[in-house]
């Protein structure tokens, strides 16, 4: 695994390792995000000794009232004595308490008002988070959001820039934003099957998710009469639309300068994103002919994701295909334009695959 691919992730270890100077029995601190869009909590990073808990985990917030009411009251939740206190039979509730924590403090991360997350603290012995723990702990659970936030509040921004250029471009006859909604579904249903294999901590899975709807970016630089063609391309036009890929890294390097991104760690993500998803796992594909590993995780997931969304979808130039064909035809490709582990990950999610097509609908 690449590091820079981590480095919030450092960062949280880094603070961790810090605050553990003078709370030696802090053996735990894991941040969750919170999607309002779906209600979902995923887990995101974990600094714990002996690697994480609890990974590639969601659950909705509503199942959870006892995190809810964190989210509401806005202060901090401490549990003095775990095991005197019935078990809530959650997953988390039943790792934490397998792995000898006995007390725990757990805060509500915001972005202003909106509640973007948790952080869990956790320590092996009860009582721990008496008021001077409690109070220097929460010195960095305030660290830890403003960390946060300076991460995610650049990468919305991003995100927003691109949809008002999209909504006001000739590009969104070609491809609906629910395409986009989709494939990055789809990517993220792939990324959690080869988590294991491929090594991808959340942290990674969660920023490719975000920049997946971004892999199209240099779409825009591509004139309308072959974007929007409503029959094959010949030789010369495919050059042409070929050339989205270095577009869309240009394209990139513009908005880190605009936006002041290069303050995001994980810019290398969204390259990979956009500057390999339509390379191959033979070495057949554009723009560099990489092949097997040395095409990144993220360039080899939204691959799979990109393919099966575009052919399940009508275009300009095609009828959409029936999912069986569509998955037909990944199985077909697999060890040539898609890496087989990504292929498998998807073909075991049809009904997860079916559900997303179904809450995301083409609305023209
Ligand atoms: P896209 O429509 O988002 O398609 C993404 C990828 O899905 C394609 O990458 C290809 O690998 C796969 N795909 C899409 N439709 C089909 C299909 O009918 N059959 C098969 N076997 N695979 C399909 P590719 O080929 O590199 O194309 C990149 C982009 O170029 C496409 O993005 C689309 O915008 C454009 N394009 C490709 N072929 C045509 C075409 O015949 N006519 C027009 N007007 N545009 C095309
Ligand atoms: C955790 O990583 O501690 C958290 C999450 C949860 O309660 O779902
Ligand atoms: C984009 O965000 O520019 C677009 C992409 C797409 O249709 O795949
Ligand atoms: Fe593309
Ligand atoms: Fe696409």
């Amino acid at each position: 695994m690449t590091p820079d691919f981590v480095s919030l992730s450092r960062r949280i270890f880094k603070l961790h390792g810090e605050l553990r100077g003078f709370c030696s029995e802090l053996g735990r601190i894991a941040i969750a995000l919170y999607d309002e869009r779906d209600d979902l909590l995923r887990t995101f990073i974990e600094s714990s000794d002996g690697g994480p808990l609890f990974s590639h985990y969601e659950v909705h917030l509503a199942e959870v009232p006892s995190l809810r009411a964190v989210a509401v009251s806005d202060r901090p939740r401490v549990i003095e004595d775990l095991q005197a206190i019935p078990e809530t039979g959650t997953m988390h509730d039943r790792l934490i308490r397998e792995a000898g924590f006995r007390s725990s403090m757990t805060l509500p991360l915001r972005s202003r008002r909106r509640l973007i997350g948790f952080v869990f603290f956790d320590a092996a012995v009860a009582g721990y988070f008496d008021p001077g723990t409690a109070a220097r702990v929460m010195v960095y659970a305030r660290l830890i959001n403003a960390l946060l936030v300076a991460e995610l509040a650049p990468i919305h921004t991003l995100r927003g820039a691109v949809n008002t250029a999209i909504a006001f471009s000739r590009f969104k006859d070609a491809e609906t934003s629910a395409h986009l909604e989709r494939m990055s579904h789809y990517a993220r249903l792939v990324a959690e099957g080869v988590a294991e294999s491929m090594e991808l901590v959340d942290e990674r899975i969660e920023f490719m998710y975000q920049f997946a709807p971004l892999h199209d970016i240099g779409k825009l630089a591509i004139p309308d009469h072959i974007l929007l063609k409503p029959g094959s391309l010949d030789a010369d036009e495919i050059e042409v639309m070929r050339q989205h890929v270095p577009r869309g890294l240009e394209v990139i390097e513009v908005l880190v300068e605009q936006f002041d991104l290069d303050i995001i760690d994980n810019l290398d993500v969204l390259r990979a994103v956009v500057g390999e998803h339509h390379e191959n796992f033979d070495g057949s594909g554009y723009p560099n002919g990489l092949a097997g590993e040395a095409i990144t995780p993220e360039g080899r997931i939204v691959k799979v994701a990109d393919v099966l969304d575009a052919l399940t979808s009508a275009r300009p130039y095609k009828r959409a295909w029936t999912l069986d064909d569509a998955f037909a035809h990944l199985a077909r490709e697999s060890g040539r334009q898609f890496d087989p582990r990504c292929v498998e990950a998807i073909l075991a999610r049809r009904d997860a695959v079916t559900a997303i097509q179904d809450r995301y609908r083409d609305s023209c």
